[in-house]
């Protein structure tokens, strides 16, 4: 093994196990934390809706730092976290009946990720055209100033994702955060303030 893939599994390793010890489903709750250190947009939002939020490591940290909010949940396998705040839609993401939720959310956060095949630029386009329906649904359900995070997989589709959201939002930044792998192509995107 490489001295690089050797740090990036022990890196990887150090999250899991951390994820376990701290009680967090998953240990993408740590990318959250991460995002939310930066930007601070948990506390200030009321609803959020979280497209592809199983197992709920996501959730998880959203509660934690604002137990009032509340959240819709979609995702096509079983959420492991149960809470009051929490509705959950067990279904894929474009069968979810949004019309009861125009100008709805304040913060809309996707973590939603397709099957893997392993090969890059396949995955990448995958994921990308799930974003592309995403940034369709945002128009409807998300109110004026409000906040989209989403992770994206780097590759051909990336600028014409970042193109779509930079006349939607007046401020587009990209993270990486600490507790994601150097070596993947992923890094989120943080959308803030909606222009409707
Ligand atoms: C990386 S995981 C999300 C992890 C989550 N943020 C957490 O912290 O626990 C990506 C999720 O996207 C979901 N997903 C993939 N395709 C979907 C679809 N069409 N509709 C809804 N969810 C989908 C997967 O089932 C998977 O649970």
């Amino acid at each position: 093994m490489k001295s690089k893939d050797w740090l990036n599994r022990q890196k990887r390793d150090f999250y899991v196990k951390k994820a376990k010890k701290q009680g967090y489903l998953s240990r993408a709750a740590y990318k959250l934390i991460e995002i939310d250190n930066k930007f601070q947009i948990i506390k200030k939002s009321k609803k959020i809706l979280e497209f592809g939020a199983a197992p709920g490591g996501w959730s998880q940290v959203v509660i934690e730092i604002n137990p009032k909010i509340e959240i819709t949940a979609i995702d096509l396998l079983e959420l492991k976290i149960n809470h009051p705040q929490i509705t959950f839609f067990k279904d894929d993401y474009l069968k979810f009946n949004y019309s009861k939720k125009e100008n709805y959310y304040d913060l809309i956060l996707s973590d939603i990720a397709p099957n893997t095949t392993g090969h890059q630029s396949t995955d990448h386009l995958r994921l990308s055209n799930m974003l592309f329906e995403i940034i369709e649904l945002i128009d409807k359900i998300l109110i004026s100033g409000g906040t989209f995070v989403t992770k994206i997989w780097k590759g051909s589709e990336e600028k014409e994702l970042i193109n779509k959201l930079k006349k939607k939002f007046k401020i587009v930044s990209y993270f990486k955060p600490d507790s994601s792998r150097k070596d993947s192509a992923e890094i989120f995107i943080v959308a803030i303030n909606f222009i409707k």
